[in-house]
């Protein structure tokens, strides 16, 4: 895992897969939901956070009058390097973040190139409460539907209790947590080779 501010390289990098977290907390435990991922992704996938913390709120406007703010720029530029996205968001208010329906907006404009056209996606939500931030990741999974991207539909990752997912140090407390991300990312990198298998040109297309 990496950010904006430290890029650390994977030694077969293969798959680039953008992190949105829908938490703008400094101790977000979907944040460290989110590392934990990457810690058991597949050999050759490399995981990267996409900061959405610094973009202002949409406007169609600045579109439209070419006063687009850098970071909007910036942020959509950066979406397009990457061969899949993962959402790892709370839930606020039986519902996603103000600040992750933002970058979406953001991504999704303007309109016609919208960043996240085609894009493999997959959505995981993690709350203190007992039932993981259902709401939030089906409301989610609505924008995603409407904006083209293929999402992985099992297994669904809605991580109630996540007060209690990490020790002290950091580490996950439950060796069967592990496991589970371990699977839910390799379940997510296949769904990705199917994506980019069947857009590939079949024998058909090619002749
Ligand atoms: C919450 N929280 C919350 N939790 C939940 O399970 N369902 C909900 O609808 C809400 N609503 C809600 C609204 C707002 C405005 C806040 C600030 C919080 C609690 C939330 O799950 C908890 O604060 C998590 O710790 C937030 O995730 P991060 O920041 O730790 O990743």
């Amino acid at each position: 895992m990496s950010n904006s501010q430290s890029t650390p390289s994977l030694a077969h990098e293969q798959t680039k897969v953008a992190v949105i977290v829908g938490s703008l907390r400094k101790d977000s435990i979907n944040r460290r939901v989110a590392h934990a991922l990457a810690d058991v992704a597949p050999d050759g996938v490399r995981l990267e956070i996409v900061e959405i913390s610094q973009l202002p709120l949409y406007n169609e406007d600045l579109d439209g009058e070419g006063r687009v703010p850098e970071a909007w720029v910036a942020f959509r530029d950066r979406v397009k390097t990457y061969d899949a996205v993962l959402f790892v968001t709370p839930e606020y208010n039986r519902s996603v973040p103000g600040a992750l329906k933002n970058a979406i907006d953001v991504g999704s404009r303007p309109y016609g190139k919208s960043v996240w056209n085609n894009k493999p996606a997959a959505v995981v939500s993690a709350s203190p409460g007992a039932i993981g931030g259902f709401g939030a990741n089906h409301h989610l999974r609505q924008s995603l539907v409407f904006l083209n991207m293929p999402i992985l539909q099992q297994p669904e990752a809605y991580i109630g209790n996540a007060g209690s997912l990490f020790r002290e140090d950091g580490g996950l407390a439950k060796d069967a947590t592990r496991e589970f991300f371990r699977s839910f990312m390799a379940a997510f990198v296949s769904w990705i080779g199917l994506v980019a298998a069947a857009r590939r040109p079949g024998p058909a297309a090619a002749a």
